[in-house]
């Protein structure tokens, strides 16, 4: 059975995906471990409510050393990591670790919308003011950069002339709670394979 760590900064609703679809029987996995950037974010109450695992590595006392900590409660003991609505960059030792073995997703169709500075709301933001006929979300592999790994997964939605941040947002986040399961499953039965920047679903 494949072990995970999800990764949180707020409320959680992707963590609550999986969950879900764990309890649905449509996946394989066991959350092991969640872990927290920030203190009394509703995710840790979505955590609690289903006795998984969960500590808060707060960012404001952590500093530099967040990656070093947060790996220090993963390394041997999960197969993949998931970043799931997490904010802080990891780097260093983890990035090593678990290359290739920890996703992320995005709320839009990466390369757009996304890098340094640009999470949550702003990125819907953007894509309204920019004038984009079609947004969405993106599940791709974490490197050493900001949303630039490997793209796994991609759902599309459409933008509408009368949208606003918020419409939009919630559009996406109802394909990202499709997305972010479904890959977790094809990384559980090995069926993503990683050429280059290529990622091809067998
Ligand atoms: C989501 O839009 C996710 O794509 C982004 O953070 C937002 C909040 O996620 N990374 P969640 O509700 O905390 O899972």
């Amino acid at each position: 059975m494949l072990k995970i760590a999800v990764l949180i900064s707020g409320g959680g609703s992707n963590l609550q995906s999986i969950i879900d679809s764990i309890k649905k029987d449509s996946l394989d996995c066991s959350i092991e471990i969640v872990i927290a950037d920030r203190p009394n974010i509703y995710g840790l109450e979505r955590a609690a409510q289903n006795n998984i695992k969960a500590e808060v590595v707060d960012r404001k006392q952590y500093g530099r050393e967040l990656s070093e900590k947060i790996y220090s409660l993963v390394r041997d003991k999960v197969d993949l990591i998931v970043l799931a609505g997490f904010l802080s960059i990891l780097n260093g030792d983890i990035l090593k670790a678990f290359k290739n073995r920890i996703i992320n997703i995005h709320p839009s169709l990466i390369p757009s919308f996304c890098g340094k500075g640009m999470y949550g709301i702003k990125v819907h933001e953007s894509a309204i003011e920019y004038g984009v006929k079609f947004s969405g979300c993106t599940v791709h592999f974490v490197d050493d950069g900001t949303d630039t790994g490997a793209i796994i997964c991609q759902k599309m939605v459409p933008v509408y002339a009368d949208d606003t941040a918020e419409t939009l947002q919630n559009r996406v986040l109802v394909e990202e709670h499709k997305a972010l399961p479904e890959v977790i499953k094809l990384f559980s039965e090995g069926k993503i394979k990683k050429i280059g920047r290529k990622v091809i679903i067998e």
